[in-house]
């Protein structure tokens, strides 16, 4: 039988992303709406175990929908990792009188709040994380704000690069995850982009496309490497030395995860946050909110977390032919 859910709370965790605070606001207004008491858990997890927990009402969330960040502050926490972190969490959540919890995060913050629900305590994920990596869903709330936040940057980079003719290494965010890369690559018409999913280490194949180029009459070589293959300033050195073509390496960073969010940020995460405090509403634990196929669902947090997600295929090689 459902528990009857009376109070939730809301958390972020891992690392943030445009749009989290319009996830927050969606899921505090609805869960009044529905006739729930809400409570603020700062921190993440780690937070939660040091039972740093606010009472939040409407007004808590009025003019956040535009601020990037998360006014819940974000941390990890290798506490709650163990068995013991996790009890304690749960030991905490009854304490407080809090019998459900929206986590907004990735699918590190899904696996706690999947221990969480095996304790007892209600958990609904909503996600959210720039790297666009969770493989349950098409949409992760900040991937188009990062998304765009990179490609005005490689825009400008661009600009400079082409005027004094030089190679320029991008990096930006991504240690395990291709998308803001790939997408970038399209988007700024890079000519070449490094994908922790299908980058091979040939860095003289890299080398030889990028003196053919120079040969071909290109002014720019904009190469977009993801952080998750890294090097990007010894790898400028490495290919100037060897093509002769002054190489310079940008590295976006944190840029990347901050910003005010797009409109698709805004309104995605305010459907997703809204969804998740209606399941904990209907007594519905252990789900993580998606949206698939052009529509929003939920879906078992484990059988979520087994799921893969690689780049496509297909939109790798539609960016390779549109290289020339
Ligand atoms: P993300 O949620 O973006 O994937 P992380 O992987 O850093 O980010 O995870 C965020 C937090 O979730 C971790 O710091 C930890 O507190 C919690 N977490 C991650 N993995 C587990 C796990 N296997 N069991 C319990 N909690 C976990
Ligand atoms: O938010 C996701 C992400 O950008 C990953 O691509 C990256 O590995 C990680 O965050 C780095 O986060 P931090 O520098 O906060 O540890």
């Amino acid at each position: 039988m459902a528990k009857e859910v009376k109070t939730i709370g809301v958390l972020t965790s891992g690392g943030d992303a445009p749009g989290m605070n319009a996830a927050i606001r969606a899921v505090v207004r609805s869960a009044i709406h529905k006739g729930l008491k809400v409570k603020g858990i700062m921190r993440g997890y780690a937070g939660l175990l040091q039972e740093e927990i606010v009472d939040m009402d409407t007004t808590s969330v009025s003019d956040i929908m535009h601020r990037g960040g998360t006014i819940l502050y974000t941390a990890r926490c290798a506490e709650f990792t163990t068995a013991e972190g996790q009890e304690l969490g749960a030991e905490i959540c009854r304490k407080n009188g809090i019998d459900g919890i929206v986590v907004i995060g990735g699918d590190g913050s899904f696996r706690g709040a999947g221990k969480l629900a095996a304790l007892g305590i209600n958990t609904i994920g909503v996600p959210g994380t720039i790297d666009l990596d969770v493989a349950c869903t098409d949409y992760t709330i900040g991937f188009d704000t990062a998304v765009n936040t990179a490609m005005e940057a490689i825009d400008k980079v661009r600009d400079t690069s082409t005027s004094h003719e030089r190679c320029s290494i991008i990096e930006v965010m991504g240690r395990n995850a291709g998308y803001i890369a790939l997408w970038c690559g399209f988007a700024n018409g890079a000519e070449d982009v490094l994908l922790p999913e299908r980058y091979d280490g040939d860095e003289q194949g890299l080398i030889n496309r990028i003196i053919d180029n120079r040969k071909r009459g290109k002014r720019h070589n904009i190469i977009i490497n993801a952080e998750g293959i890294g090097h990007s300033v010894s790898m400028a050195r490495r290919i100037e030395a060897a093509t002769g073509i002054e190489t310079r390496a940008t590295i976006l960073g944190h840029m990347q995860r901050g910003g005010t969010p797009t409109c698709k940020d805004r309104v995605y995460a305010s459907i997703m946050g809204a969804k998740a405090a209606m399941l904990l509403a209907e007594g519905k634990s252990n789900r993580v909110v998606a949206y698939k196929n052009g529509e929003y669902m939920d879906l078992d947090i484990q059988e979520a977390l087994s799921m893969k997600k690689d780049i496509p295929e297909d939109q790798y090689e539609i960016f390779k032919m549109l290289v020339r």
